[in-house]
Formats: structure tokens, sequence, C-alpha cells
């Protein structure tokens, strides 16, 4: 086989999105959709990958540059699809093949397209058959139902418009015809544009054998033009993904009610509740059970661990057997051996938390390194921060922390050590001792308490 080019088209204007942000950067499952495109374009291993960008001028580029080793093609102005791909085809060699996707056509999969380049040689178009077919591009067959041409709707017949076999756009042609064909179009048609699709009667005519494959399912193929629609796409999506952890065995209390923006890995037995969000790339062990309304970026969770309801996790990892919520905060850089416990209202950021460790309520912990068997007890916080520099607290194993307590970071409480409820503990404490810092309890006998005058 040839090998293979790569041209995204991303150069329209998304006017019906009403947003100044490009179409092809508005979101789909967590990514740009263009990304999206970019990302299935790359498990085809091309030689190369041109996207066309015009609308919305360098912002698409700057978006996309730090994640894609793609060539960026300006189009200016914006002449019809066959312009913007002509834009693409002097880095692109002719002993190639040549694949046209849309940008704004985010779910186009990977296994589609390489059923395309399986077709045969010649022009391969992907078509689908719609119900309702308004606003494609029509595929016309003869009587021997061969592709004969794509005739878009707006210069299509009435008759034309009853067929229900549609362009969706995405193309694969051997790279020498698609120059010489490209070369030759003209914009004589009823939107004054150069049409990409004008590229399959000049096959026809030439002698080039016009292959149609088919997408598995019709998601693959949406485009995006307005909010509505995007919307409407994400859902489709969502249910795939449910569907497929489903297959794997999770179990979700309801499928219509989860969202996946990235890649989630589950092990057996893992069940989540209703409305939960997950980012980036969550994996989560076996007998996992996360609760309603949860949200998890970029993080590990091991076996038998349980999130319960409204806990946000980031970026952090959890061992075996935690427990962890409700209400529960984990930012960036948290990690928990096994067996902690972290209850609600609880905020940890970069700091480790040894194994059967709990703080179980109301507290602050940054900055910090706890041993193992730590109770913190409720609204202890570290002072981690001074306005301008971070600092370490440490705690060791066995170490008893009394409600309310402040430490002032740098500050190591020893191993065994007690805390006092309700001190602020400044200097390191010594090893299995009880340290406190309280003001004295006093009494004042018979004082009166102010009393409201009767009106
Ligand atoms: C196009 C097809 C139509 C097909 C439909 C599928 C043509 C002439 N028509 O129509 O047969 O059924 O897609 O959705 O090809 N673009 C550029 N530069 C341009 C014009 C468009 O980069 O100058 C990009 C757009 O950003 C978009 C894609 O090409 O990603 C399709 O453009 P659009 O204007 O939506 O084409 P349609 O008229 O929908
Ligand atoms: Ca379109």
């Amino acid at each position: 086989m040839n090998p293979l080019n790569i041209v995204i088209l991303a150069a329209g204007k998304g006017t019906r999105m009403y947003s100044n942000l490009p179409k092809v950067l508005h979101n789909l499952a967590g990514k740009p959709l263009v990304q999206h495109v970019l990302d299935c374009a790359q498990l085809l291993n091309p030689l190369k990958i041109c996207v066309v960008y015009g609308h919305g001028g360098e912002s698409v580029p700057k978006a996309l540059a730090s994640s894609t080793n793609a060539n960026f093609v300006i189009q200016e102005p914006q002449l019809g699809t066959g312009h913007a791909v002509q834009q693409a085809m002097p880095l692109l060699s002719d002993d190639s093949q040549t694949l046209i996707l849309y940008g704004d056509v985010p779910l186009i999969q990977h296994k589609t397209l390489h059923q395309m380049q399986q077709a045969g040689a010649g022009l391969t178009v992907l078509t689908v058959n719609l119900a309702n077919p308004t606003g494609y591009g029509r595929i016309v067959r003869n009587e021997q139902a061969d592709v004969v041409s794509i005739v878009e709707e707006k210069d299509a017949t009435a008759e034309q418009r009853e067929i229900n076999e549609v362009n969706t756009g995405i193309m694969l042609a051997p790279t020498q015809f698609l120059r010489n064909w490209l070369a030759k179009l003209e914009n004589n048609n009823s939107q004054g544009e150069y049409y990409l699709t004008d590229i399959v009667g000049m096959a026809v005519a030439d002698g080039v054998a016009v292959h149609t494959v088919q997408p598995a399912d019709e998601w693959e193929i949406h485009g995006i033009n307005s909010k509505t629609q995007l919307a409407v796409l994400e859902r489709s999506w969502q249910q795939v993904e449910a569907n497929r952890l489903m297959v794997q065995g999770v179990t979700l209390a309801d499928p219509a009610r989860i969202d996946v923006r990235g890649k989630l890995v589950c092990g057996l037995d893992v069940e989540i509740d209703v409305g939960c969000i997950f980012e980036g790339e969550v994996s989560l062990g076996n007998n996992v059970k996360i609760g309603a309304y949860c949200i998890i970026r970029n993080s590990l969770l091991a076996e038998g661990t349980q999130i319960a309801p409204f806990s946000h996790i980031d970026s952090s990892i959890a061992g075996a057997d935690c427990r962890i919520g409700p209400y529960a905060r984990l930012r960036p850089g948290s990690k928990l051996h096994d067996d902690v416990h972290v209850g609600n209202f609880v905020e940890i950021k970069n700091s480790e938390i040894a194994q059967s460790s709990k703080a179980n309520h109301l507290s602050y912990i940054g900055d910090s390194t706890i041993g193992r068997r730590v109770n913190i007890g409720a609204g202890t916080i570290t002072c981690n921060y001074d306005g301008a520099n971070k600092f370490r607290t440490i705690i060791e194993d066995d170490v008893f922390i009394g409600s309310d307590t402040q430490l002032v970071a740098p500050v190591t409480v020893a191993s065994g050590s007690t805390i006092g409820a309700g001190s602020t503990i400044t200097r390191d404490t010594p090893a299995g001792e009880l340290t406190l810092s309280r003001s004295r309890q006093i009494t004042i006998n018979g004082w009166q308490r102010p009393a409201k005058q009767p009106k």
C-alpha cells in the first residue's frame, strides 16, 4: 500500500456556533473537535498530517501545536472544500494516498478509515444512508449502481434530492490524481465555490475506480455546525462510552448520567453512581465504588477504595481500601497509601499519607508527609504558606492530633506524639509526649450576662 497523508479541513467559519472561538476548537468529551480528528489520524501512522486552517486565524495552530507534529496550512480566503485541499497539495508527494478528514466531524473512527484503505485502488468515498439527507451532497449512481458523481443539495434536481445516500465528505484518493483533479476544479455552481466533490465525476471520466465505504455507526460522521448538534453528539458519545464500560462489567447506576472526558480504565466489579465526571486518564481498580456526583481527574484509585458522594479528586493516587468523602477534595499531588480515611470537608494537597491514617473531618493538609496510623482531629490545619513561601509539615507514625490544631510549618511532629486539642504548634514536638499550647481555662464566679430591657 502507498504511504498515507492526511489532510484535515478546518478552515470553515462555523457561523452557526455564534462564538468567538473557531468551531473546531469547541470541546466534545473534554477535547477540541479537531483534536479528536488528529488523534484518530495519528492511529493510521501517516507520513504527514496537514491541518488546513483559516477562519479564527492563528488560534487554531496555537491551540494544537504543542500536542501534534501536524503541518498547518492556511487557506485565505476560504473558497470551498476543493480549494482547501489544494492548499495542502504542495506538501504531499505523488506516490502517496491522501485521506481527507473534516475538523468538525470529530468522532470518525480509525476502524472505518482502515476499511477505506482496504477498499481497493482508486478513489474511495465514505458515504452513509440517511433517512433525512437534507443539507448533504448526494451520491449519484448509474443503473449498474456505480458512483457517477456527487451533487450538492443546492445544485441538485428534485429527483436527486430524493437520494438517501450522502457524502460524508471523507475521501481517500491517490495523491497524483487528486493533484490533477483539484487543478481542474471550477466554481461555476450555485455557491461559487471550488467543490471537492467534483473530483468524483473527474475520477469516473478518467476511468479511475470509485469505491464507497459506510461507517459502522452513524454518529461517526456527524458534523458539528451548532451548539445543539454539539450537545447531541456529546450525548451520543457518552452513551458509547457508557456501553463500553458496561460491556466490560462496570455497574453504572444510570448510563445516561456519566461523563467520560478522556480515558477511564476500570477493573472488575466497579460501581459508579449517577452524575460522575471523569477527566483525563483515570484508572479504577477492582471493587472501587464511586458515589454520586464525584469529579475525578487524572487519578488512580486502587482496589476496594470507595469514594462517597460529592468528592473532587485531581491528579492524585489512592491505595487500596481507602475511604474518601463525602465532600472530600484531593488536590494535585495527594498520595494516599492503603486504608487511609479522608472524611467530609477535608482538603489535601501535595501530601503523602501513609497506611491506616485518618483525617475524618474538616481539615486542610497541604505540603505534608504523614506517617502510619496517624489520627488527625477535626478542624486541624497545616499552615503551610506565609504569603510568599510554602513549607512542609512532617507528622511521623502513630501521632494523635487533637481537634482544631494549627501546625505552623516547617514543623515536625515526632512519632507517637499527642497534640492537645486547640493547640498552635510552632516548634518540633518530642516523640511519645503530650504537647499542647493552650491558655488556661478560668471561671469568673457570679458574672452576669447582659439582659435585654423589656420594651
Ligand atoms: C460538504 C460536502 C458535502 C457533504 C458535507 C458533509 C463539498 C462541496 N460538499 O458540504 O457533499 O455532504 O460536506 O458534511 O465538499 N472547509 C474549509 N475551507 C473551505 C470550506 C470548507 O476548510 O473553504 C471545511 C470546513 O471547515 C468543514 C468542511 O470543510 O470542516 C466542510 O465544509 P462545509 O462548508 O461544512 O461543507 P458542506 O457545505 O457542509
Ligand atoms: Ca457542513
